[in-house]
């Protein structure tokens, strides 16, 4: 199985995300590690406490840093997310208690217990990860890989028009990451954004599997109330799902390479600045680590794995 440690700002398509990584037979999720993001890191850390208990599982719980490594606290996501993260749900104060490790000990503690086999998979803002770094410079030979849902490399941002939520809320950390020696793959807007899920959808899951499906198909209400509102039809989004589908049929996705940067500035903040090979002689790109950039995804395909694995 796929050793991994998730990283995460509950919320809703995280919760969905989670959900999949725990009912997935070939994934072992080693631990949730919480981050600020579309929440404040408090209530992120609660929620994948009350996460671990709807679904049964007893496995460390984090938490990490609340705030971006440069600038004031983040201006969280309600409105996308609701007011504790789960639309309309207002979840019970969970009975168990967190590890009490920060995210970036435990994700440290973590690689070099399980030296070249754990994928990090970071489905918030890159705080917590950054950190690690700073803590353990040599994490990159100690872990496998990382994939990060987060980005907007060949198409618009969702909080600026060229920047994605998860890398806008923490531009200096994503800079810092995206540049250490790993093999990082970005499951960003470009597929994301491109893959819109409807109500018969979540209905699925919930018929599938109805403690988790129907939590899911319940917080999913509010958070499709958010993305119908500038079109014509129902959806949403489950960006956070995509890294670990990825994880198990890699077969699903396209993906390119290229030099990434991010930028730190006022009007590019969080923008991720990516160069195919060859493509600028300018040494700040190319001089710059090489990522992997998914482009494309087979939707069918993807939504029926969803729902076979909530069917599990
Ligand atoms: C990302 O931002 C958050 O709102 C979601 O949970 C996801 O991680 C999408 O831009
Ligand atoms: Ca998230």
């Amino acid at each position: 199985a796929h050793k991994i440690i998730l990283d995460t700002d509950p919320g809703i398509d995280d919760a969905m995300a989670i959900f999949f990584a725990f009912q997935s037979p070939d994934i072992e999720v080693l631990g949730l590690t919480t981050v600020y993001g579309n929440v404040p890191v408090t209530m992120a850390a609660q929620n994948a406490l009350t996460l671990c208990e709807i679904a049964g599982k007893d496995i460390p719980v984090t938490k990490g840093v609340g705030m971006p490594w440069v600038g004031p606290e983040s201006t969280y996501a309600h409105f996308v997310h609701g007011e504790h993260g789960f639309g309309h749900i207002k979840p019970e104060a969970p009975k168990t208690e967190l590890d009490p490790r920060s995210s970036a000990q435990f994700i440290v503690d973590m690689a070099r217990k399980y030296p070249g086999e754990i994928t990090i998979v970071a489905i918030g803002p890159l705080g917590n990860l950054a950190l690690a770094l700073r803590l353990e410079p040599e994490l990159p030979k100690l872990v496998k890989g990382v994939s990060i849902m987060g980005g907007a490399a060949f198409v618009p941002g969702n909080v600026t028009p060229v920047a994605e939520a998860n890398i806008w809320n923490d531009a200096h950390a994503a800079e810092i990451v995206f540049a250490a020696d790993w093999e990082l793959t970005m499951f960003g807007l470009d597929v994301t954004n491109f893959t819109p899920f409807s109500p018969a959808f979540v209905e699925k899951l919930e018929e599938k599997n109805n403690t988790l499906g129907g939590f899911v198909k319940e917080s999913a209400q509010f958070y499709m109330d958010f993305y119908s509102q500038n079109r014509e039809d129902r959806v949403c989004f489950f960006h956070d799902a995509f890294p670990i589908a990825h994880l198990r049929h890699p077969e699903l996705f396209e993906l390119t390479e290229g030099h990434v940067r991010v930028g730190t500035g006022t009007l590019d903040r969080g923008q991720t600045v990516v160069a195919p090979k060859g493509t600028t002689p300018s040494p700040l790109w190319n001089e710059a680590n090489t990522i992997k950039v998914a482009t494309k995804v087979d939707h069918k395909k993807l939504e029926q794995l969803f729902i076979d694995t909530y069917a599990l």
